[in-house]
């Protein structure tokens, strides 16, 4: 046993809606001594996701559901304070599945080991530089396989993801309309990162925007969100569009079930394609996407940014941001100094 303590958010009952902090109890326990082939990882940053929503129902998901009782599942980055295995010496800086926690102990198995370029700040290794920069890629260039003059439509498009897909989509040449949740990220969409036009859709009708800024129909639609912004898009797609289906969030807190798209018959009238994907398939892929979104933001064509709040006491609180839209970029959980 050592004398460092470790706090943990452990799941305590499965929320119905929205999380509540009470679905969550707050332990504190020493760090137990290390076994031969193991690491202690001191955590760094903590991802929050809309997915991490999803972990928490019981049920089929692309990963087991958390268990009463377990720590929380988060992705994080950390650095190696003890180690007994000689493939990760301490100082080694980490990625993965580290948990809502201050410590992990692990063998190193599911670990990423990564170098931090010393003109990067560390929380970039969540979000561009990280899955979320995958996820973007991938999804638009694997799935929309955009093409120079096509019509790309994004929701979410001032998150984390949707983004960064705006941007890919405007170096590859598209015309880019974004849809996001308020004006201040609508000006930031358009003035800052060179959407050509963004959405509010909270204060205007979709379909009529779409309508307006879209005459010539939609070829490409990155679908973050779901539900009526769907139906918008779907009753506007052109023959061959493609629709990647990255993420539903305006279902993740539902607690009926939900609709499925009205406008659903235009996929077979428009011969569309519409395709799910989970970032974590494309993993043995990142030094592809890596290269690409580095070079952009080298020449300065990508930008990002983050919402970092401090403390992993605040996490139970703080990933409800993504779901009333107050993140302003990749949330993320500061949980100790770099
Ligand atoms: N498939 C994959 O492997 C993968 C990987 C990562 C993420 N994702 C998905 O990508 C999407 C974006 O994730 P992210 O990490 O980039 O989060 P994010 O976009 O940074 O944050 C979530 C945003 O969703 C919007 N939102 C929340 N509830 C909404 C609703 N009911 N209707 C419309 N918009 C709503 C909010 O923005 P507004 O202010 O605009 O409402 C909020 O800021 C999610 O669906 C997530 O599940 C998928």
């Amino acid at each position: 046993m050592t004398t460092k303590v470790n706090r943990q958010w452990c799941l305590a009952t499965r929320p119905v809606g929205a999380i509540a902090e009470s679905n969550f109890e707050w332990k504190q326990e020493l760090v137990p001594s290390l076994e031969e082939g193991q690491i202690l990882v001191r955590n760094i940053y903590l991802s929050l996701d809309p997915t991490n929503r999803g972990w928490l129902n019981e049920g089929e998901n692309y990963l087991p559901p958390v268990a009463i009782g377990e720590v929380m599942r988060g992705f994080g980055i950390g650095i190696v304070e003890q180690s007994r295995n000689t493939n990760f010496p301490e100082g080694t800086l980490v990625q993965g599945f580290l948990g809502w926690q201050d410590y992990a102990i692990a063998d190193g198995t599911d670990l990423n080991q990564f170098q931090k370029d010393p003109f990067v700040p560390l929380t970039a290794y969540l979000g561009l530089f990280g899955f979320i920069g995958m996820t973007a890629y991938f999804g638009l260039l694997d799935i929309g396989k955009p093409k120079a003059g096509e019509m790309l439509v994004v929701s979410g498009a001032a998150g984390a993801v949707g983004s960064l897909v705006g941007q890919i989509g405007k170096i590859k040449g598209c015309r880019v309309i974004g849809i996001a949740g308020s004006e201040e990220k609508c000006h930031w969409l358009k003035d800052e990162l060179g959407f050509d036009a963004a959405i509010n859709y909270k204060t205007e009708s979709v379909l009529e925007s779409l309508q307006q800024h879209c005459p010539n129909g939609i070829d490409i639609y990155f679908e973050n969100v779901g539900g009526e912004i769907l139906d918008a898009v779907l009753s506007l797609i052109n023959l061959r569009a493609r629709i990647v289906l990255c993420g539903l969030i305006s279902q993740y807190n539902a607690t009926e079930p939900v609709p499925g798209p009205y406008n659903f018959i235009n996929i077979v009238t428009q011969r569309a394609k519409l395709e799910g994907f989970i970032v974590l398939d494309y993993f043995d892929r990142a030094q592809e996407a890596l290269a690409d979104l580095g070079e952009w933001y080298a020449q300065g064509k990508i930008q990002y940014r983050v919402d970092v709040i401090d403390g992993l006491e605040n996490a139970p609180s703080a990933i409800n941001k993504l779901f009333d839209g107050t993140n302003q970029g990749k949330l993320i959980i500061k949980v100790s100094e770099e």
